[in-house]
């Protein structure tokens, strides 16, 4: 369904030239449910902004359908919906006007905008609500609305750029619900960037991005493999953070912790080199409890770009590796 080859995208700013996506290559098959997880400025957007013809690449191809969104942008947009990363409905407009607005846009029969605005504002709780004003709508109400108008043409491709930020647990919940309903009814395909690991974890694949770069694609089951069975996650006093650090190097060879300045120090637990018991005996400094869970994908991140998903720069890891699964 999409097929990015070479991509890269380059910003012309005050200071200069800025590479938001460098060099990218990927393909989503029809009916797969993809995230693309990434840290603030990781190029998601920008990435998502030349899949839906909105952007043109600085350099490489990239095709929907088999369709080249630079030679062929009309074409594209009939085969997408996007929910935009910022509201996009006009808020003057009742729901029902924006429903019926961009069933316009998309050249849909006067027969055909009343059906699909009418089931899919059912579906999204919004059918009583119909002929109310945007404008008097709470956040959740209108993220829900905006799905069901990117819904309207009944895209083959669906774009969603963090869908669900700011929103709370049940309507979070409700929105996948709706998605996972389109998707089992059209057999669409999704490509949906997210910062929520919960949400990147429930896709059939997962592209880790990070400063333009894709580091690492495989399903989450396959990345989370790669940190390794288990991870020890250790509670201590912040100043103790960096001995404990050189001590595992040294005397272990785990090199890739991962710091937080509250004082917790967590790496994934090395096969055969003894029990975590073992590890914490030997350790300098107050430990004030172990944990030992299984890996999630701010782990990944971790592990592939030194940071984690909230990104506290200074407290980068020099061992950054580039893992290239399925690409
Ligand atoms: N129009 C623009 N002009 C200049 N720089 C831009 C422009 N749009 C994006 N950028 C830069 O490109 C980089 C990637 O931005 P992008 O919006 O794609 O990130 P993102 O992964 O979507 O981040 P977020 O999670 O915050 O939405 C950033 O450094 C951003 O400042
Ligand atoms: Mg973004």
């Amino acid at each position: 369904m999409i097929k990015i080859e070479k991509l890269k995208k380059i910003f012309s700013t005050s200071n200069g030239r800025r590479i938001a996506v460098n060099e990218i290559n990927l393909s989503v098959e029809k009916g797969e449910f993809f995230a693309l997880l990434g840290p603030n400025g990781a190029g998601k957007t920008t990435t998502i902004s030349i899949l839906s013809t909105i952007l043109k690449p600085s350099q490489g191809t990239v095709t929907v359908d088999g369709l080249d969104v630079v030679k062929s942008p009309h074409l594209v947009r009939q085969k997408i919906g996007i929910i935009f990363q910022d509201p996009s409905l006009d808020d003057r407009l009742s729901a029902s006007e924006n429903m019926d607005f961009h069933g316009r846009l998309y050249g849909l029969s006067k027969a055909q905008r009343l059906m699909q605005s009418e089931s899919l504002l059912k579906m999204v709780d919004l059918w009583d609500r119909r002929n109310d004003l945007v404008r008097t709508f709470s956040g959740g109400m209108r993220r829900r609305l905006e799905i069901a108008r990117g819904l309207m043409h009944h895209p083959k491709l669906l774009i969603l750029d963090e869908p669900t930020i700011g929103l709370d647990p049940k309507t979070r919940r409700t929105i996948w619900e709706y998605i996972h309903l389109s998707r089992k009814r059209w057999g669409m395909t999704v490509f949906l960037t997210t910062h929520y690991l919960e949400e990147a974890d429930s896709a059939d694949r997962v592209g880790v991005m990070d400063e333009g770069i894709l580091v690492a694609v495989d399903t989450p089951e396959n990345l989370k493999k790669m940190v390794g069975p288990e991870v020890l996650v250790l509670q201590t006093d912040p100043e103790n953070l960096e001995s404990i650090r050189s001590f595992l190097e040294n005397r272990f060879k785990i090199n890739d912790c991962h710091l937080d300045p509250e004082g917790e120090i967590s790496f994934p637990l090395p096969a055969g080199e003894g029990n975590a018991i073992n590890i914490v005996r030997t350790l300098p400094g107050n430990i004030y409890s172990m944990t030992i869970r299984k890996p999630d994908l701010d782990d990944v991140f971790i592990q592939m770009t030194g940071k984690n998903m909230s990104l506290n720069q200074e407290n980068a890891s020099p061992f950054h590796r580039v893992y290239r699964g399925k690409l």
